[in-house]
């Protein structure tokens, strides 16, 4: 993973405008609105405190930007963070999911000041379910709108957990 630039403008609006990604996050986007939020985002980068963090999923085989990973919502009261996901449609169901998000959770603990990483999805959204659950998040049961939420806490995300069936060199790591 490697941090958002500007050259990623295409990346990120083939994703906001793709129903089939969109499919359970929201209404897909038009270029120009995701064009314009793309740059908010990166406009948002910056700021101190922390509001946002938009990183992009490299596959190392192929050194393709496969998808985009993001933190948001910090709260420092209760030391924690929202991490959320998307991949391009040729990249999901080979494992990529299960990586990046355990990449993100790593990444939160070596970064941040948190003790929680959650993520949520749609209920009826069963790729990203498997995810949390084949990494062994816990499952919350304070929901908002209806929505499924999973957390990963530092005390119990063991920093040497090997995860079934992953491909660990898959993807580049970079932290920057
Ligand atoms: C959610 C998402 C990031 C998951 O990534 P992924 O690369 O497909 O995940 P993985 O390949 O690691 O697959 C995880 C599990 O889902 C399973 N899976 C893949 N496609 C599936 C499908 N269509 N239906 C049910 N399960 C599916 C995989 O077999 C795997 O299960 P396993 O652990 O039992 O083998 C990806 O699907 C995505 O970007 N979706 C669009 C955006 C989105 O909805 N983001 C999440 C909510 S904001």
């Amino acid at each position: 993973m490697r941090g958002a630039e500007e050259a990623d403008a295409a990346l990120y609006c083939d994703l906001y405008g793709d129903p089939g990604t969109m499919r359970f996050v929201g209404p897909p986007l038009s270029r120009e609105r995701a064009q314009r939020r793309f740059r908010q985002v990166l406009a948002s980068l910056g700021r101190r405190p922390v509001e946002r963090v938009l990183l992009v999923i490299v596959e190392k085989a192929t050194r393709q930007s496969i998808g985009i990973g993001a933190f948001q919502d910090f709260d420092t009261r209760r030391r924690r963070v929202e991490a959320g996901m998307m991949l391009r449609s040729e990249a999901r169901g080979r494992g990529f999911g299960s990586e990046g998000l355990r990449g993100l959770v790593d990444f939160a603990f070596a970064t941040f000041e948190v003790d929680e990483v959650w993520i949520q999805h749609a209920p009826d959204n069963m790729e990203a379910r498997r995810v949390p659950v084949r990494l062994g998040l816990s499952h919350n049961t304070d929901g908002e709108s209806g929505k499924l939420t999973w957390s990963a806490r530092r005390h119990s995300w063991p920093a040497d957990r090997s995860v079934s069936g992953l491909n660990r060199n898959a993807i580049d790591a970079k932290r920057n």
